[in-house]
């Protein structure tokens, strides 16, 4: 909000309550009407036109709205509110330099064009849908077509009337530029800042088709990592329905076994084991990177594609696996007792009793009185799991951009590299303690498919086997040397050793 001082100062009239008090209709003219770099005429006095109008109009502009009726009333007391002056669309382009377009497209041959000639004008629209096509053109270069002497600048329609008028904290502060007219991006660049956004420029006016879609984008990079997520979980769920009930009901033939468990007990192991299997996913594609400048001798060679797209999504499969992570713990809160998970508690005690039934029969039945105390076993097992937790929260915390940025690139390495290797790790023995007397004894289905706690390790392990050469001292150092940039057998390399090639 510090740019918003910029015009202030200089109107010296501001109303930050919004009620704008250099209106000319209500007020007499600001200073800023003096200086015609400092008038801006925007056209549509709808919700777009107004939120924009009272955001120039505090960051020291001098606004006239161009309104094809401006005697409304009800228009003039909205208006009112934004300190900007309601005129008439002529009017108010002939007094300005530069021209906001908030109108939709499908008006834009109504306006006044030959007025707008030789004006900057910032086309603001926005699309409802993706218009994609050999023939396509976008709102701006439209707008560009129908005013040929006019020097379009698609501009702020990445921004909602709402983020204008709260001052942009619904999501990004930057305001995306496009337009063939250097001189006309410079001022609307200039405007952007004065009025608390950042501009990016993103080139010539068919930039203008991506930036009208960057409103109309859903979640781009989350589409790939949760396809991935999912069918890992689609897969450990058909692997765990198989194992506990199918499996187990063909091997006793009784067909009456577990169904009851598919909704919770199934669904928090293929969970957790869905987290852990993400969470390796995280830092098997860095390692694979890592043998691959190794085996090449340097870093300045491509990475398959395949490979480039696996680094790309590393944030959001952690981000991913940070949330089934916490609803696998929730879960396991809600349901660990010694019945559900009784080998992790200490022994219950069992008592005998014959039961007299009648005259002539007795049976014996078994009372069991359950302990509450977690054995070694159990009080490891939890533990690792709540520190793997914690870790993980601290990696989402530190993945947050308003954190990130706080830190030094050092910093956020340590906690994503180091701290989320401590995380694997301990995840990774959580599941081991909570099965280890029978994980390398026990099998699950037909004595010969492996169990749950058992597959879970799977990637785990093979992040760790891949993990274990790179800290060897040599190739830590060679690897180290190729990060930095050296490479095996380039010119640099023979000249020093005296062999030029
Ligand atoms: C909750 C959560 C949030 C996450 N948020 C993010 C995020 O915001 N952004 C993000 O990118 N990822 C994120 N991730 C994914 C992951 O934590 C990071 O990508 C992490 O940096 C990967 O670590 P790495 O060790 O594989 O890194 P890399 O730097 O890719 O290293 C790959 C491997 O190369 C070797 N290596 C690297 N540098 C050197 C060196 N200088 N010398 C020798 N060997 C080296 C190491 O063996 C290393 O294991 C997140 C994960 C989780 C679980
Ligand atoms: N609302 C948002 O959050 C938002 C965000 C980004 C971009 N935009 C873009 O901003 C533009 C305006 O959006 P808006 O939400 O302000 O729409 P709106 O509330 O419907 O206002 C549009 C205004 O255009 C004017 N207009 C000029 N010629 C017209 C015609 N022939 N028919 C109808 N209206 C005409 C009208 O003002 P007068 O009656 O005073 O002439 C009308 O109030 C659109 O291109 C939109 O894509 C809007
Ligand atoms: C406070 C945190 C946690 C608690 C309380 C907890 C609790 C549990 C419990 C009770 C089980 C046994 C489930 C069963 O057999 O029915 C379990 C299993 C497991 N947990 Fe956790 N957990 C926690 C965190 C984590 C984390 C962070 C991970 C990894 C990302 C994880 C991965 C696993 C795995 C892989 C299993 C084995 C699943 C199976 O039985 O096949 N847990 N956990």
């Amino acid at each position: 909000m510090d740019n918003l001082s910029f015009g202030t100062d200089e109107v010296g009239l501001v109303d930050m309550d919004g009620a704008g008090t250099n209106g000319v209709g209500a007020h007499g003219k600001s200073k800023a009407a003096h200086n015609p770099d400092k008038v801006v005429a925007v056209l549509g006095s709808g919700d777009y036109g107004r939120a924009i109008s009272r955001r120039l109009v505090s960051a020291g502009y001098h606004v006239l709205i161009g309104s094809r009726d401006p005697n409304r009333s009800k228009i003039k007391a909205l208006v009112r509110q934004t300190g900007a002056t309601l005129t008439a669309q002529d009017a108010a382009i002939e007094e300005a330099g530069t021209v906001v377009v908030a109108v939709g497209r499908d008006h834009y041959d109504h306006l006044p064009l030959s007025l707008l000639q030789g004006k900057i004008l910032i086309d603001v629209s926005n699309n409802t849908e993706r218009r994609k096509g050999p023939h396509y053109r976008s709102n701006a270069e439209y707008l560009q077509g129908l005013v040929q002497d006019g020097k379009v600048v698609k501009g702020f329609n990445v921004l909602s009337a709402y983020a204008l008028e709260n001052g942009g904290l619904q999501g990004s502060k930057e305001v995306f530029l496009a337009g063939d007219h250097a001189d006309a991006k410079m001022k609307v660049s200039e405007m952007v800042r004065a009025m608390g956004f950042h501009p990016v420029d993103w080139g010539s006016i068919a930039a203008s088709r991506d930036i009208e879609d960057v409103p109309l984008r859903l979640m781009p990079s989350w589409k790939r990592p949760v396809a991935v997520v999912f069918g890992i979980f689609v897969f450990l769920w058909i692997l765990a329905f198989f194992s506990f009930q199918i499996c187990r009901n063909i091997q006793s033939g009784q067909w009456d076994e577990n169904w009851k468990n598919i909704p919770l007990t199934n669904f928090n192991r293929v969970i957790a084991i869905t987290a852990l299997w993400t969470l390796a996913f995280c830092y098997i594609p860095g390692l694979i990177a890592a043998y691959i400048q190794l085996w090449r001798g340097t870093k300045y060679s491509r990475f398959p594609k395949w490979l480039d797209d696996w680094l790309k999504m590393r944030k959001q499969l952690g981000l991913l696996m940070l949330g089934l992570a916490g609803i696998h713990a929730c879960v396991s809160v809600a349901y660990i007792t010694p019945q559900t998970t009784g080998w992790v508690y200490e022994e219950p005690t069992k008592f005998q009793a014959e039961v007299v039934v009648d005259a002539n029969t007795t049976t014996t039945n078994t009372l069991t009185i359950y302990n509450n105390e977690f054995n070694w076993r159990g009080e490891f097992f939890l533990s690792m799991g709540a520190i793997a937790t914690c870790l993980l929260v601290v990696l989402g915390i530190s993945s947050l951009p308003s954190v990130t940025a706080t830190l030094s690139w050092r910093e956020f390495t340590f906690i994503q590299s180091k701290l989320g290797w401590v995380a694997l790790i301990t995840a990774a023995c959580h599941d081991v303690f909570l099965a280890w007397h029978y994980m390398f004894l026990y099998w699950g289905c037909f004595r010969t498919l492996p169990i749950g706690p058992q597959y879970a390790l799977y990637p785990p392990f093979i992040a760790v086997i891949m993990k274990l050469p790179l800290l060897l001292p040599p190739v830590d150092n060679y690897l180290q040397k190729i990060r930095r940039g050296y490479e095996r057998g380039s010119q640099s390399e023979s000249n020093k050793k005296g062999n030029p090639s």
